[in-house]
């Protein structure tokens, strides 16, 4: 392979023409290899699995006739191929190159290194026309291929995935999905290239580390450029935030930040935007080199996970300020992104923020965000159902119109794309989020880790605008705390039962749907805690902008408290989970008295809690105890 690679470095900048006489296209036979269902997020397997035979090829050969038929029957002209880093990322791109260019596609980009975080990979889609490598500038992406598993861990035996994302930029559609799916049980063969004929052939290996624009005419036809992974997305960013006031809250006397990276995509992406650009030192990252196996971390950016972040800024592992710890001497802002850089934890000084809490105070703030602020402010917000309320109620306080969806970007993805490809309705300028650490607007169409953290310091930076040089600045926990008083706290936590018996947790949920939404009638009384049950029903949802129904969305079980307020507990099946079932039970309680906010969420959900695992018998079906994470 070094030889190879020695060969094909070549053919760059200065002989791009000279199309390697060795390399040929070739047609290899395969048969179909079960197992092929893309999820939501792509197909996401073991690393041995992507290893077998054919395995990448076939899955790719596919992907390619499920976007060329999508596309009309025309050849895709343009696609980037990136990945988070993770084990295998190297190899799979070289593998999807040569299947790309042999199937004719004019256009390969990949980054330098090969490594791009997902929100980057959606802004190339979306904004690149041509760079000063090679390109002419007439062509755009069609679409994208992204090569990450998100926060699942990495390493040889652990998750690959792979992932198409369309010319909008958004995770291809159930459609596409579905029908990738069908051609993996009937695909007979795969196109590749190779070089030194069919006597001698050995792979035509990219080197990723060449400079950016060199290019490698794979085929007569094809070419594969190294692009600038950084230069699209910090347009993006440039586009929502204004750098320069960013820049004068980094330089702040009193003012420090903490972000980590969990070793994933992201990394290098906050260091080119926090560090080079606005000024921050290189001590305020932690972990932002990318590792093939995210040190044989669990990059999920939560309590249990970021667990050495949570600490510095002075929390324990239930979200609670380890008390001995004086705030003034803690970090201003800490914030931590998952493997692939789209997901996002926020704390502040002593105080965490829970993703819901997040969403809601940026919606609050939107003023700050010169995304939002000159485009005459939100024109929609949207949460997932599990997701608290705290946006509801600030939506409508401000008068923005507030959409709940099913778990999933994509549904936030079609309401957001609607007016350049569905019924021309314009919901944006757009802000949404999820419980499970996604946060992001219509800048592109992924959630995005480093656009959370920009708002927050934009909200930092307004509200210290009046904050003099010496005095304390304004936190994020008072910024919350605020939030709180001016609307009510919803207590928010969620319990994850992880790798449970898939008929056990299939018995929970029917055991719900039977007992509680279709004999609703029999609703039992509260238990000794007071706490009653007063309602239950399934989520299901119609999509405004394409029609189309989605039903099984979540079980949601009302409560009423002693104190009159409404609670809620959701449960909920993960569809993201690698093997076993996760069972999520998500709890959520108001509270209007600001006396009561400073309450620990875990302590104050204790008794909901309790109340709801023994209404749908969590125990005696799942032989479970105690929950695997509490986030
Ligand atoms: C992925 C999706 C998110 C979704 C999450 C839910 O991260 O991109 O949009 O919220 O999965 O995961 P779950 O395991 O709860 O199904
Ligand atoms: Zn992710």
């Amino acid at each position: 392979a070094a030889a190879a690679a020695e060969t094909a470095t070549t053919t760059t900048n200065e002989d791009k023409n000279d199309v390697d006489v060795d390399v040929e296209v070739v047609v290899v036979n395969t048969s179909p290899i079960g197992g092929m269902r893309p999820g939501t997020s792509g197909l996401r397997k073991k690393v041995g699995v992507w290893k077998t035979e054919h395995y990448v090829e076939n899955f790719v050969q596919c992907l390619v006739d499920t976007a060329v038929a999508s596309n009309g029957g025309r050849m895709i002209d343009t696609i980037v191929v990136a990945g988070d880093g993770r084990y295998y990322n190297d190899e799979a791109i070289q593998t999807i190159a040569r299947i790309l260019a042999a199937n004719g596609i004019r256009d390969i980009w990949i980054p330098q290194h090969g490594i791009m975080s997902t929100p980057a990979v959606s802004a190339v889609i979306r904004r690149r026309k041509s760079d000063g490598g090679g390109n002419d500038g007439e062509g755009i992406a069609r679409g994208g291929i992204v090569l990450t598993a998100s926060h699942n861990p990495g390493g040889p035996d652990e998750d690959f995935g792979i992932k198409y994302n369309d010319v909008l930029g958004q995770p291809a559609g159930e459609e596409f999905t579905e029908a990738l799916y069908e051609r993996t049980m009937k695909i007979s063969s795969y196109r590749t290239v190779v070089r030194g004929g069919s006597s001698s052939p050995s792979p035509f290996v990219i080197d990723l580390s060449s400079p950016v624009g060199t290019r490698y005419d794979l085929t007569p036809s094809s070419t594969v450029t190294i692009i600038d992974p950084y230069r699209n997305y910090l347009d993006a960013l440039r586009s929502c935030f204004d750098f320069d006031s960013l820049r004068a809250l980094c330089s702040r006397a009193g003012f420090e930040m903490m972000f980590d990276g969990m070793h994933g995509a992201g990394g290098p992406f906050a260091r080119r935007v926090l560090v080079d650009e606005l000024g921050l030192s290189e001590s305020a990252l932690m972990r932002c080199d990318p590792l093939p196996d995210f040190g044989g971390c669990h990059p999920d950016p939560n309590l249990t996970y970021a667990s050495e972040l949570v600490s510095r800024m002075g929390l324990s592992p239930d979200g609670s300020a380890i008390p001995t710890l004086d705030p003034s001497t803690l970090p201003t802002l800490g914030a931590a992104n998952d493997g692939d850089g789209d997901r996002n934890l926020i704390a502040g000084a002593g105080f965490f923020v829970t993703p819901s809490d997040s969403l809601a105070v940026i919606c609050d703030n939107w003023e700050c965000i010169p995304q939002f602020a000159m485009r005459g402010g939100l024109g929609g917000v949207a949460r997932s159902m599990p997701s608290s309320a705290a946006l509801d109620v600030v939506a409508e306080a401000r008068g923005i119109p507030c959409f709940v969806t099913p778990t999933g970007w994509k549904y936030f993805g079609n309401l957001m794309s609607s007016r350049e490809s569905y019924d021309g309705t314009d919901y944006g300028p757009f802000l949404c989020g999820e419980e499970s650490f996604g946060t992001g607007s219509d800048h592109i169409r992924e959630k995005d880790g480093l656009w959370a953290v920009l708002a927050w310091m934009s909200i930092l930076s307004k509200a210290n605008e009046g904050i003099s040089d010496g005095e304390a600045l304004v936190g994020v926990r008072d910024i919350v705390r605020r939030h709180w008083a001016k609307y009510g706290r919803h207590f928010y936590c969620r319990y994850d039962y992880e790798g449970v018996d898939s008929d056990a947790a299939n018995q929970v949920m029917n055991t719900i749907r039977e007992k509680f939404v279709e004999g609703g009638a029999a609703l039992p009384d509260g238990s000794d805690s007071g706490i009653k049950l007063v309602d239950a029903v399934e989520f299901s949802y119609i999509d405004p902008v394409d029609g189309s129904q989605t039903s099984k969305q979540g079980l949601i079980l009302n409560f009423k408290l002693t104190t009159g307020d409404p609670a809620r507990v959701v449960f909920r099946l993960s569809g993201t989970g690698s093997s076993g079932a996760t069972v999520r039970m998500y709890l959520e309680q108001y509270e209007k008295d600001p006396s009561k906010h400073d309450m620990s969420a875990p302590v104050a959900l204790k008794d909901l809690a309790e109340e709801a695992l023994r209404l749908v018998q969590m125990e005696k079906t799942t032989g479970r105890d105690a929950p695997t994470v509490i986030t």
